[in-house]
């Protein structure tokens, strides 16, 4: 099984960070040097994805852009001897192919990958979802692309977190397989803590077959008036087609402030050049009262 294509859903208005997000998207919001999306594009790339597609509406333009050619730039990065630069811009215009399909009505996101239907046709694809951050070593995307290559079946990352947080995702109720991977037998979206089938929460990482369309089509709205994902992927797990697999590394939730601001922290604390004076700075700052 190739997967090639990764749905990236952008349509969501980024409530959780305005006014930061009034007129900027949220996947636009830098994390140290890159913009968000650029992050997932990256993890997609290197579990082999050559196309993406945004599911973007019209005020989400130009996280398009930032994977084309900016020729006034190029220009004058050029001009001005830049040439670092220049080549990381080009670098981030060739990494992958851009698709963009208008999701012209917020339903969910089960709606928001139906939008994508004419698009991926009848190949596997994955679906990414722009707040959820992975970063370490061989996590993310291409673990799940792993795990439907193995089995055949459609696949949900999945973390675990705290029972008070669950009803924040969607909790799976599995049983354990080989390769560390869960059977998947219930999933329930945004669950009352007491309700949740276990502390397993999805987070926003895919890899569905073309069959999920002919569910999503026939969905009804569910948790928020929305049509969900997790409730298609139920139909899946009622035919024994659903694995969940339990993702490593550090996950962070970009439309989180704590989290976003982590992230940031956590980038520059990886740059040689800039460790030792930021590690100064935060130590003045948690040493000073004011
Ligand atoms: C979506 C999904 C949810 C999942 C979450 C991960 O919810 O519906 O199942 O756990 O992403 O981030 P959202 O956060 O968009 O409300």
């Amino acid at each position: 099984m190739e997967i090639k294509k990764a749905v990236i859903p952008v349509a969501g208005w980024g409530t959780r960070s305005l006014p930061a997000t009034k007129n900027v998207p949220k996947e636009m919001l830098p994390i140290f040097r890159k913009p968000i999306v650029q992050y997932i594009v990256e993890e997609g790339i290197g579990a082999g994805i050559s196309d993406v597609v945004f599911v973007t509406n019209q005020n989400k333009t130009i996280i398009e852009d930032h994977f084309d050619r900016n020729f006034l730039l190029e220009q004058l990065l050029e001009r001005a001897g830049k040439t670092g630069m220049l080549d990381e811009v080009r670098r981030v215009a060739d990494m992958v192919n851009v698709i963009a399909v208008r999701q012209k009505e917020q339903l969910g996101l089960g709606h928001a990958v139906l939008t994508a239907r004419e698009v991926c046709k009848n190949e596997p694809f994955a679906v990414m979802l722009g707040d959820d951050l992975m970063f370490g070593r061989n996590t993310g995307i291409g673990e799940l692309i792993k795990a439907a290559q193995i089995t055949g079946k459609a696949v949900v990352g999945v973390i675990e977190v705290p029972e008070e947080k669950v009803s924040k995702y969607g909790v799976i109720k599995g049983e354990k397989i080989e390769g560390g991977m869960y059977r998947v037998t219930k999933l329930v979206e945004k669950p009352p803590v007491a309700e949740a089938p276990s502390n397993l929460a999805i987070i926003g990482r895919y890899v569905l077959l073309p069959e999920i369309f002919e569910i999503l089509e026939k969905q009804k709205a569910g948790v928020g008036g929305e049509i969900q994902l997790t409730d298609a992927l139920q139909g899946l797990a009622d035919q024994d087609k659903l694995v969940a697999v339990k993702l490593a590394g550090q996950r962070f939730d970009a439309g989180d402030w704590v989290e976003y601001l982590t992230a940031n922290i956590y980038f520059a604390l990886h740059d040689e050049e800039l460790r030792d004076e930021l590690v100064k700075r935060l130590q003045e700052l948690l040493s000073c009262s004011g």
